[in-house]
């Protein structure tokens, strides 16, 4: 069996080519993970040999439990990916406590999983819980556009959400929910990923000021384009506000709440007036 030919590692590889051909992905920026089905953790299970050391997760994830994740290591480059897969991705399992992990595939020559390792699996618990088992996909990228915006406007939820849904139609149907930005934090730890998922119980888009943007789905597609169509929108607004630095949102909540109920999508009530 070989594992490359999954049809969910070969998605994973192509997000991350696909990532890395789009500029946000300098160097080791950004990592992936996704959460494995049942049946393909039993063929995970069944076809490797467990590495003997247990890690620290460096939080604790007991609605994870024994669930495996293929995720991006530490320091590798996206654009390697496709050329050089077992050294820059992994399969990991998480302990009967929540608390460990250990390396099942992957990781060849002392590769370790990305040091935002904790955010990953926080956003995952609280997406598997709220989306009832569907989202497996949790995808951090270093979109240029998004990133400078956090230096031009205010860094609210409710700012960016606006501004950003008044880009085109696609916006508020594709991100009906909004998104949550948070200011600039220390990456790579506890604290970050805990104020990260509790934004994530109710968005699935979280921006890092001055640092990029973390969105969850339930495919590869559909996260790549969740990503794809912020960014765009956010490169759109770039270019607007250099022009028009006092740009207001123009879309009215009378004209988004026509939009949400045309497409049949329920647009945040707590961002329309
Ligand atoms: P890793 O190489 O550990 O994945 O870190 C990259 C990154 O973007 C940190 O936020
Ligand atoms: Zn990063």
């Amino acid at each position: 069996m070989d594992i490359l030919n999954q049809e969910y590692v070969k998605g994973f590889i192509r997000l991350m080519t696909d990532g890395s051909n789009r500029g946000w992905h300098e160097r080791n920026g950004g990592n992936l993970s996704y959460r494995l089905t049942l049946n393909e953790a039993e063929i995970i299970k069944a076809n490797t040999t467990p590495d003997s050391n247990w890690f620290s997760i460096g939080t604790t994830v007991p609605e994870l439990c024994e669930e495996m994740f293929l995720i991006t290591g530490t320091g590798k480059f996206f654009k390697n990916a496709a050329e050089y897969p077992e050294e820059t991705i992994g399969i990991i399992e998480i302990d009967s406590k929540g608390e460990n992990y250990r390396i099942l595939w992957g990781f060849l020559n002392g590769g370790r999983p990305t040091s935002e390792l904790p955010t990953h699996l926080m956003n995952h618990e609280v997406k598997k819980k709220w989306t009832n088992n569907r989202h497996r996909v949790i995808y951090h990228a270093h979109t240029t556009n998004i990133i400078s915006l956090t230096f031009i406007l205010p860094q609210t939820d409710e700012v960016f959400t606006r501004q950003l849904w008044d880009m085109m139609p696609e916006c508020p149907v594709v991100f009906p929910e909004g998104l949550g930005v948070i200011e600039w934090m220390v990456p790579g730890g506890e604290e970050i990923g805990m104020k990260t998922s509790k934004m994530m119980e109710e968005y699935n888009i979280v921006i890092w000021s001055n640092h990029g943007t973390f969105c969850s789905e339930e495919t590869f597609d559909f996260t790549f384009g969740l990503m794809d169509t912020v960014e765009k929108a956010a490169e759109m607004l770039i270019k607007v506000l250099s022009i028009n630095p006092n740009k207001q949102p123009v879309m009215t909540s009378d004209q988004l709440r026509a939009l949400g109920s045309k497409y049949n999508v329920s647009i945040n009530p707590k961002f329309l007036k």
